[in-house]
């Protein structure tokens, strides 16, 4: 059990999504002046090699490419880690091309005030970002920047781990204790990255399903065989910690009830794993009953297991409780 003697890190979870279009540098500032540790920009490629912030090559349902006469005849259908997807893909995109397009936000339930506001930005402009806001508040601030459909993208000659950690060396973030975490669903583009560099690396893991490179190496290994013990204890030999779905921590039943908590914190713990679930929301959807449509009971929970930190899409209320835990001490 927890006792609370080290702060969990609240990664913003696609910058202040819950308030702004994901993946937008608003998005990410809004995190920042809201007091994250980190935000967490998924990245994807352009087609001249760019690394830009979007949670999907698919580029439909968070921007306004449908609107453009000039890109319509990009509509076309993919094969994307193995489920075929209709759409516009930003590999079919120049940069100048991709900032030409506005975001939007994906969730009708949430806020649509801001679509049409914001460009598409690239990595360096998010670095750009957080240096500039470190500065004027005086912390430093954390990126975790998550390498999107890794083998995809490497069989179209466009791997994302060369210019990624390029990027992170040339702007100065090259050590293990620098404020950076590397993650992905994939586990060889994470051992390929080990020998790339020496920041630290994070394993996501899901709920179900396999890493699609293990799954095209007919390696049957699934995400679940991936928390038990021997397999972490793999895990350690790259990473510094774990990304896994939080209901890997307190499963659910079919309704939605919390069951009771599995051991992937103690196991992860047990071989040195960090350990950072996602993805924590406010909106009614995403909580389970049990939490009585109130979001601070669920990071109470997960703080007293002892996570090391959240993704979240609402910064302020991880810190909300936080604050209010910590300074019960
Ligand atoms: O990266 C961890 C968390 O972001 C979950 O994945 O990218 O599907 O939201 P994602
Ligand atoms: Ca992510």
């Amino acid at each position: 059990m927890n006792n609370y003697s080290s702060l969990p890190i609240v990664i913003a979870h696609r910058g202040a999504s819950g308030f702004r279009p994901e993946h937008t540098l608003a998005a990410y500032e809004l995190a920042i002046n809201l007091g994250a540790d980190y935000i967490e920009p998924d990245l994807v490629l352009t087609k001249d090699g760019i690394l830009i912030a979007r949670h999907e090559n698919e580029i439909s349902t968070t921007t306004n490419v449908a609107e453009y006469p000039e890109f319509a005849n990009r509509l076309t259908t993919k094969l994307i880690d193995g489920k075929s997807i209709t759409g516009w893909f930003t590999e079919d995109f120049t940069l100048a091309e991709i900032k030409t397009l506005k975001a939007k936000e994906r969730l009708p339930f949430r806020d649509q005030s801001f679509n049409g506001m914001f460009s598409i930005p690239t990595f360096q402009e998010i670095i750009d970002l957080v240096k500039a806001k470190s500065r004027e508040i005086g912390r430093s601030i954390g990126i975790y920047p998550e390498t999107k459909h890794p083998t995809y993208f490497a069989s179209l000659g466009l791997p994302l781990e060369e210019p990624l950690i390029a990027t992170l060396h040339d702007n100065g973030y090259k050590s293990a204790t620098d404020p950076i975490f590397i993650q992905s669903f994939e586990t060889g583009n994470l051992q390929k990255l080990s020998q790339l560099t020496d920041l630290p690396l994070i394993q996501l893991l899901e709920n179900s399903g396999q890493p699609f490179d293990l799954a095209i190496k007919g390696d049957r290994r699934t995400y679940q065989d991936l928390t038990k013990p021997q397999e972490l204890a793999k895990i350690a030999e790259y990473a510094a910690g774990i990304g896994p779905n939080k209901q890997m921590i307190i499963p659910i039943d079919n309704q939605g009830k919390l069951l009771t908590p599995t051991s992937l914190i103690a196991d992860a713990h047990a071989v040195g794993l960090l350990i950072h679930p996602y993805t924590f929301r406010n909106e009614t959807q995403y909580l389970s009953p049990d939490y009585h449509n109130n979001p601070e009971l669920e990071y109470e929970q997960f703080f007293h297991l002892g996570v090391d930190g959240i993704f979240t899409d609402f910064t302020n209320t991880a810190l909300t409780v936080i604050n209010r835990i910590y300074k019960e001490l």
